[in-house]
């Protein structure tokens, strides 16, 4: 016992060790990052300017906004999952939007020439860069912290920054979210527009010559297309030096033409019409819920690809002959479950980022597949339930995230409406079906609230209402209860069946 006690305590002790070393660690790096800001912030600057107060003022102030960069971003609701990441994007992005503007300082060196409308192009291609990872509030924040420091340290002068900071506040708007490819030219074109206007606005104020505005709106617009350029050229190279898969990404892996969901469509039908309505399903809860609705697309369209290895095995693609009705529900079950396996087999032979993996593997959860489990019991009443389950559960993990739970719930409802009945109300299916998972504990490890659960359920409802407009609805009466009890009946078994898609 006392050795236990020495032993655990020990542990506790060296637990706490590496809690100081990582405390200590990460503020050293936090004050090397200030000196480094500190560094490119000053690097033109005459040697006469760089007096000790001077730089221990710019480092204070660079390392204070590191800090209040860091405390903002513990304030995000999936902070344990990207916020290390979400940090390493935001200085990134202050070190490229800095340093591009010290490239542009020294580019003009023709006096009176409006050359100085190019320094909206780092700022531009920072803001377009962190809103596409990280989103576009994260991304004003970084742009206002970096025009701030370019300001104080006097590297631009503040009638160019002031529009500049402008812009690129609009400019991370413009691409977040980025609903389609095309959206990113669209972008750099209303972009263009915006700084040719901005530089023309302070530049009538500067010039008094007409050809001198004229050229501030050309380098204006020039500007938004060298940033639009560096946004479409850094995006996939940061993306890899940080480990997260950005909008953009997402976007190019949804076009059908991506070779997974090509051999989905050919060898299975069923599940590809299946996977489009579960991603109408789950983008519109993600929009709902503020969760990230390309996100959502995507890992719908590739949840099921490992369907492609046993197509017919699954309801959906069967014509005629089910396999199932000749194997025993314990091989059933396996085969079920095999899609999961598959899939992420699939996945990383392809490649597709981690975000679709998860969404493979979390979108079952550690959930039972009902229909078998009860053939196994019903061929087998002696066995119990609790000692055969595991052979008829996924092996999950639980969704982590929001974008994973709402796949989840978005991957049920949309099986058992396929065969719900028409008199069955699309509101009692999906609320039958979020208290089954809530119950199960399939919601317990991720972020979505009660609040984010009545959303969804909303928007899965009129999703629903709008894609299946054809079935006839019946009016409730009092005298037709039975009838209702018989279509409860129906919907547990839609629920059963649902967790095998
Ligand atoms: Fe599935
Ligand atoms: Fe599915």
């Amino acid at each position: 016992m006392g050795l236990f006690k020495t032993l655990s305590e020990r542990l506790a002790e060296a637990a706490e060790d590496q809690g100081r070393f990582s405390a200590a660690l990460t503020l050293f790096l936090r004050l090397g990052m200030a000196a480094l800001l500190t560094a490119v912030l000053v690097v033109h600057q005459d040697l006469a300017v760089l007096t000790l107060p001077y730089l221990f003022g710019l480092f204070a102030l660079s390392f204070g906004a590191g800090a209040l960069l860091h405390q903002t971003l513990k304030k995000m609701p999936d902070y344990e999952a990207i916020g290390a990441k979400a940090e390493k994007v935001l200085y990134i992005c202050t070190f490229l939007g800095a340093g591009g503007a010290q490239l542009v300082v020294r580019a003009h060196t023709g006096e009176g020439l409006p050359v100085e409308f190019l320094a909206f192009a780092p700022l531009a291609a920072q803001a377009l860069l962190a809103a596409v990872i990280i989103g576009a509030p994260m991304s004003v924040i970084g742009v206002t912290v970096t025009s701030l420091l370019l300001g104080i340290a006097r590297v631009v002068p503040v009638e160019v920054l002031a529009p500049a900071w402008l812009c690129s506040a609009a400019a991370a708007n413009l691409v977040s979210p980025l609903k389609r490819r095309a959206h990113l030219v669209r972008a750099a074109l209303i972009l263009s527009v915006l700084q040719a206007g901005a530089a023309v606005a302070v530049a009538s104020t500067m010039y008094s010559n007409g050809l001198h505005i004229a050229e501030s709106a050309v380098w204006g617009a020039v500007a938004a297309i060298i940033a639009a350029s560096v946004f479409w050229l850094g995006t996939a190279f940061m993306e890899k030096l940080v480990g997260i898969t950005s909008d953009w990404t997402l976007l190019e892996l949804t076009g059908p033409d991506h070779p997974l969901l090509r051999e989905l469509v050919m060898r299975a039908p069923g599940t590809y019409a299946h996977s489009v309505m579960v991603a109408n399903l789950s983008e519109a809860a993600a929009r709902d819920i503020g969760a990230n609705p390309i996100a959502c697309r995507a890992m719908a369209l590739f949840h099921d690809i490992g369907k492609t290895e046993r197509p017919n095995s699954f309801i959906e693609n069967q014509t005629g002959h089910n396999p199932h009705d000749d194997l025993a529900p314990r091989v059933s079950s396996k085969i079920i479950r095999g899609h999961v396996t598959h899939g992420v087999v699939l996945a990383k032979e392809h490649k597709l980022p981690d975000i679709l993996i998860d969404g493979i593997t979390q979108h079952h959860g550690t959930s039972v597949i009902a229909w078998f489990l009860h053939k196994e019991l019903e061929r087998c009443p002696d066995a119990h339930s609790k000692d055969i389950e595991s052979d008829f559960r996924y092996a999950g993990p639980k969704p982590q995230s929001r974008e994973a739970a709402i796949l989840h719930l978005a991957d049920m409802v949309e099986a058992a409406s396929r065969t719900a009945k028409p008199e069955t109300k699309f509101e009692d299916l999906i609320d039958s079906i979020v208290e089954a998972t809530q119950r199960d504990g399939q919601l317990d490890e991720c972020e979505l609230t009660f609040r984010d659960l009545l959303e969804t359920k909303r928007a899965f409802a009129q999703v629903l209402s709008a894609m299946r407009h054809d079935r006839i609805e019946y009016p409730e009466k009092e005298e037709e209860q039975p009838a209702e009890n018989e279509s409860d009946d129906h919907d547990s078994e839609q629920l059963e069946k649902a967790n095998s898609n």
